[in-house]
């Protein structure tokens, strides 16, 4: 029985029948472009479009960006405001006629981690943060995910922390690795002073680049890169299906 992992992005919808056991794809992954606007009616189409390229499915995890509280959209980031309110994982079934789980994007990526990459084994708080468009997080504490933590919403300079300092932010305001790790510091130190994590995580497509801005970084806890890349969301979406945070 396959399982396929979804990642639900501002800009792509990616799928691939994920391996539990090598906690990796069984198959390449199809990425379609999102839909705009990305109205739930419209990405469900898209993701009918991926399970038709993989007719062994039988069940299907996604990873959204937005809060996922039993099932339901409470939020909606870089997809349509529509989404908000929405049970996606009854709008996935219809779509699809299979078991659906949905879970936020960066806790399906921590739960990836968590189980196979740079936070296995690890004890105490873990928060795996996503520095992409924006910033996801994903707080664990002993191995278990506290979901929904969106720590990316923390104020920072009079507005959400993502806005100063994700990834696209030192892009678009063509911030040098200097000045980008400036701000993250500051990110990192009002996150440590309200979670006090033992460990952090950071993945994202930047996370390949980890060895250029590491060195400029100060956490009182372990600093880690992410291990999956960019296979921790769709693996971790897969994983939901064995167990979805309500
Ligand atoms: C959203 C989160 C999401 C993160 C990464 C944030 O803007 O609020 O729900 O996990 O972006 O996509």
């Amino acid at each position: 029985m396959e399982t396929l992992g979804i990642d639900v992005g501002g800009s792509g919808i990616k799928g691939a029948p994920v391996d539990f056991e090598a906690g990796d794809f069984a198959a390449d992954r199809i990425r379609i472009p999102t839909p705009q606007p990305a109205t739930p009616q419209a990405v469900a189409e898209v993701v009918a479009e991926i399970v038709k390229a993989f007719p062994k499915t039988k069940r299907i995890g996604f990873g959204l960006p937005a809060i996922i509280r039993r099932q339901t959209a409470l939020t909606a980031a870089n997809i349509d405001d529509s989404w908000i309110g929405t049970d996606a994982a009854a709008l996935f079934r219809e779509a699809t006629g299979m078991q659906c789980a949905v879970i936020n994007d960066a806790d399906a990526a921590g739960l990836a981690e968590m189980e196979y990459g740079a936070a296995r084994g690890l004890d105490g708080t873990v928060v795996l943060l996503t520095l992409g468009t924006g910033i996801g997080s994903a707080l664990f504490h002993n191995g278990q995910l506290f979901p929904n933590s969106e720590f990316g919403h923390l104020e920072l300079k009079g507005g959400p922390a993502e806005k100063h300092a994700a990834a696209s932010v030192r892009e678009e305001e063509d911030l040098s690795w200097e000045e980008w790790a400036k701000r993250l510091n500051r990110y990192l130190k009002a996150l440590e002073r309200i979670i006090a994590p033992d460990h952090i995580i950071i993945g994202g497509g930047i996370s390949k680049k980890h060895k250029i801005f590491f060195p400029l970084l100060k956490t009182r806890a372990s600093l880690l890169p992410a291990e999956l890349l960019n296979r921790a969301g769709i693996v971790g979406a897969a994983l939901a299906t064995k167990h979805p945070p309500v």
